[in-house]
């Protein structure tokens, strides 16, 4: 049996769970490709998953390799497949409820692949389809965001954020972010327009009403953003599902989105990043070995842009 480097889990738990080990290689079947991984981002769902809180939600089984985005190369191809061949240069958000990237290989849908941005390499490639897509799904296919609206983006330095930031702004919209002091300036060079700080600044009473809420943290901060939205604007959260009778009492509407894979749409990611309309923010690099470390760094809350593994 051929084996790879991976990191897994066999139980819940804190950061020790994770085991850098020796797993056997997957195969694809058909309507699959197998990649070679050059590099896997790490997001807060990886160490949410392996605190046991999504259990109820995703049916997965143990062990499990964590981790879902990937950049790599097509390996070999499962029977029947006509789109991808050996030596392409792909990039993916695989489907969570199997076998993730924090190893030398993965198989995934065909259908869930696309090409990966030409002009990126692999460690920038890996930080772009999880939050690029999480950006897309919320701001374009649920908050329907026009040019010349108002978006309040929530936690914008963070991995979702910087991308959520560069989309809304090729949208022509406008933008509000959220964000810790020592951020802003690096918040307005990505194109913000409004930074405001949420350690000394309440944004309820400095933020003009807004079209459309991007809400990653939840809790308090969702519940104070109703009154910033305009009548009939919408608060997506990617949190915790924001209460309908709340949007109700508002005049507002509201919607929860769990990210789904769309090679359609990594496609045209892929194209805004080789259009040099969307830059992947990568703050640290670490090897696959060091996956522990990069969960910790994740699970402090305060990354700016992404952690991406090196895989080769
Ligand atoms: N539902 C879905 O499908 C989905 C998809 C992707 C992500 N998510 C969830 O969305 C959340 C964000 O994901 P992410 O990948 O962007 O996380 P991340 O990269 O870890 O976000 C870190 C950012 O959060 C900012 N932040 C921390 N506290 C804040 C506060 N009180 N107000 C405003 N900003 C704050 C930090 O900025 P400062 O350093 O300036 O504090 C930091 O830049 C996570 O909980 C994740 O699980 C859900």
């Amino acid at each position: 049996m051929k084996t790879m480097k991976a990191v897994c889990i066999y139980g819940y738990g804190g950061p020790e769970v994770l085991v850098y080990e020796d797993a056997p290689r997957p195969h694809p079947d058909a309507g699959e490709v197998l990649v070679r991984i050059h590099a896997a981002a790490i997001n807060p769902v990886d160490w949410k998953i392996r605190e046991g809180h999504l259990k109820t939600m995703l049916h997965h089984t143990l062990p499990l390799v964590l981790g879902w985005d990937v950049s790599g190369v097509v390996e070999s191809l499962g029977p029947g497949l006509t789109r991808l061949k050996v030596g392409d240069e792909v990039f993916s958000r695989p489907d969570i409820e199997r076998d993730g990237a924090y190893a030398e290989f993965i198989v995934m849908k065909e259908s869930d692949v696309a090409l990966k941005p030409k002009s990126l390499d692999h460690i920038h490639a890996a930080a772009l389809p999880l939050a690029g897509l999480t950006a897309w799904q919320t701001l374009f296919d649920a908050g329907a965001l026009a040019a010349g609206q108002r978006v309040l983006i929530h936690a914008a330095a963070g991995g979702v954020g910087t991308l959520a930031v560069q989309l809304a702004k090729w949208k022509g919209a406008h933008v509000i972010a959220t964000a810790s002091a020592h951020n802003h300036d690096f918040l307005r060079k990505l194109g913000v327009d409004q930074v405001v700080d949420y350690d000394t600044e309440r944004f309820e009473t400095v933020v003009a009403p807004v079209d459309v809420i991007l809400d990653p943290m939840g809790g308090e901060t969702q519940d104070r953003s109703w009154q910033v939205l305009k009548p009939g604007g919408i608060l997506i959260s990617i949190a915790s599902p924001p209460a309908a009778e709340a949007a109700a009492k508002h005049g507002v509407r509201q919607a929860f989105v769990f990210t789904q894979p769309n090679a359609a749409q990594l496609a045209e990611i892929a194209q805004l990043a080789d259009a040099q309309k969307l830059k992947a923010i990568v703050q640290t690099v670490l090897p696959l070995s060091d996956a522990t470390r990069g969960q910790e760094l994740s699970q402090r809350g305060h990354t700016r842009g992404k952690i991406v593994l090196r895989v080769i």
